[in-house]
């Protein structure tokens, strides 16, 4: 089957490269009125202004990161000092969409998932108690918000600079009212490139064809980094190839073929992508804590405890990487057997991705609940049919693009204990109820997931679970534990992220 080439010129930044920057802000936004939103969106959408979404294409954010990676590569540690962008992303919620007054015939074609927007979905993906979208930060969950534009910079300067010549414009005061400013901040020094809890992140991610590049082209051609499988765009933008939820014929395992091209929504959607919103709160004090108390209760190193809990060191290096794993599970509390002292390896592409869950079926060397375990099961038996559990998981994948918020503990002016921090959570994805939904209601809050060896309860996702605590096995030879959850919803959205000419389309109203 001939695969149709990626239009990167026309798929907005962010969706297939992040954009990776340190300094992120999110301005949420409400359009005054049809005609005026609909003349701010041809402002941003026009390729002659310079803040224009038009000149943040994949096209353009790609070969900014792959110069800034061969930069690196060779010796250079800060190439922002060299090179440096600024990057504009827009998004709209079903309610934007609506407040433009499109074809209601366009509209209706939307799936539920979007139309319900993420608060209606609350019982699904199982935000309540503190979580609940009543509790949210006003007017997230309402149909107030309809844009978010997602801004990002090499540094404080430029990102302001940015923000300003976006909010200047006469257009974006007539057109729209701002509703809410979030600040994305990666967390510096030692901690850079960590979340709050200290875990490294941004470390896996799904390969994509036609953007990764393998490193061994012609001996792995399907993997990116080794372990890193390639899957079909369709599965993050609209109008491409997608994957094949079987095992192919006479085999066993990952499927390689193209699937049907994803399609979702009216035509206008092609080079289009879904983006997932959630501000997550961390509670750091009472995480170390729990770490700390549940890891002299099981005789084990903290670092090994919290390990468990993640499936990777806060160095990054997977559990699943067995030379570092203690064996027996039962150790010395001094020993971590961790490697944390060798960052190296946990920096190193070709290690660490390059690890699977099949071989550690009873979760003896990294739990079963594991937060990145549960949130990517890689080959785990997941269905009845083992041979298709690998291709059917490759169906639930997300492109994360999150950043932290909030001032770290004591390293920044105001970092105190209580102080608000966590993630500001976003990923893309071509189907809302497959992707994130699943991955959040069907294996993260299931405590029955992964559903082999049978008669196991491997607990919720002792990170991301929303429930106040919830079981957990620990170590498969004995009973389970209690683990108190410490990350709460506080804000929420689901939003379509249109290509760059059908933003052009709606702006010039021909949409
Ligand atoms: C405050 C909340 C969260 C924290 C602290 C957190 C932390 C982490 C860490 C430390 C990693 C390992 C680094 C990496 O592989 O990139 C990771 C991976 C991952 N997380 Fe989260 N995460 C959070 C929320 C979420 C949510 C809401 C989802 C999806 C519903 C999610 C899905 C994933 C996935 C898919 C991976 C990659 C797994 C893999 O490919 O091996 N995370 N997360």
């Amino acid at each position: 089957m001939a695969v149709k080439a990626l239009n990167l010129d026309n798929i907005q930044g962010n969706i297939l490269g992040g954009f990776n920057k340190d300094f992120q802000t999110f301005l949420f936004l409400k359009f005054k009125s049809a005609v005026k939103g609909r003349a701010w969106i041809q402002d941003i959408a026009d390729p002659d202004s310079k803040v224009s979404v038009a000149n943040s294409s994949s096209t353009e954010v790609l070969k900014f990161n792959a110069q800034f990676k061969a930069l690196l590569a060779s010796g250079i540690e800060k190439p922002e000092s060299l090179i440096s962008a600024a990057w504009t992303n827009l998004a709209l919620t079903f309610s934007g969409l609506s407040a433009l007054n499109l074809k209601a015939a366009d509209l209706t074609k939307f799936p539920t998932a979007f139309k319900q927007g993420m608060a209606a979905r609350a019982p699904l993906i199982g935000d309540q108690g503190a979580s609940a979208p009543s509790k949210w930060i006003a007017p997230f969950g309402t149909s107030d918000v309809h844009v978010v534009l997602q801004i990002a910079a090499d540094d404080l300067q430029s990102l302001s600079d940015r923000v300003n010549d976006i909010t200047a414009s006469a257009k974006f005061i007539a057109g729209v009212t701002p509703l809410q400013v979030v600040q994305g901040r990666t967390r510096e020094g030692a901690e850079a490139g960590h979340e709050h809890f200290g875990f490294k992140d941004g470390i896996s991610q799904p390969g994509i064809r036609g953007v990764t590049q393998p490193d061994d082209p012609l001996g792995n051609p399907d993997q990116g980094h080794p372990g890193q499988d390639l899957l079909w765009p369709g599965e993050f933008v609209l109008g491409y190839p997608t994957q094949i939820p079987k095992s192919p014929v006479g085999g066993c395992g990952f499927n390689t073929q193209a699937g049907a091209p994803s399609k979702s929504g009216p035509s206008w959607t092609a080079d289009g992508s879904y983006l997932v919103f959630r501000r997550l709160a961390q509670d750091v004090p009472a995480f170390d804590q729990q770490v700390t108390a549940l890891a002299s209760q099981a005789g084990i190193h903290k670092d090994l405890l919290g390990a468990k809990l993640v499936g990777r060191y806060k160095s990054g290096c997977p559990l699943e990487e067995r030379h570092f794993q203690p064996q027996p599970f039962v150790v010395s509390p001094t020993d971590p057997g961790s490697v944390t002292v060798t960052p190296a390896l946990a920096n190193s592409d070709t290690l660490n991705l390059n690890f699977e869950f099949g071989d550690d079926a009873n979760g003896a060397i990294c739990p079963l609940a594991g937060h990145i375990r549960k949130a990517y099961p890689r080959d785990e038996r997941t269905l009845q049919k083992a041979c298709d559990s690998e291709p059917e998981t490759q169906t639930h994948r997300l492109l994360r693009r999150g950043i932290p918020f909030g001032a770290s503990i004591g390293n920044r002016p105001g970092g105190q204990p209580s102080d608000p921090r966590g993630l500001l959570f976003f990923c893309y994805q071509t189907d809302l109820e497959r992707q994130f939904e699943f991955v959040q209601s069907k294996w993260i809050n299931n405590a029955q997931f992964p559903p082999f060896p049978t008669g196991v309860t491997p607990g919720e996702d002792p990170i991301i679970a929303q429930t106040v605590s919830g079981t957990f096995q620990l170590d498969p030879a004995k009973p389970n534990i209690t683990v108190k959850h410490f990350v709460t919803t506080t804000a929420g959205e689901y939003f379509f992220a249109p290509s760059i000419d059908t933003l052009q389309k709606i702006g010039a109203g021909t949409i």
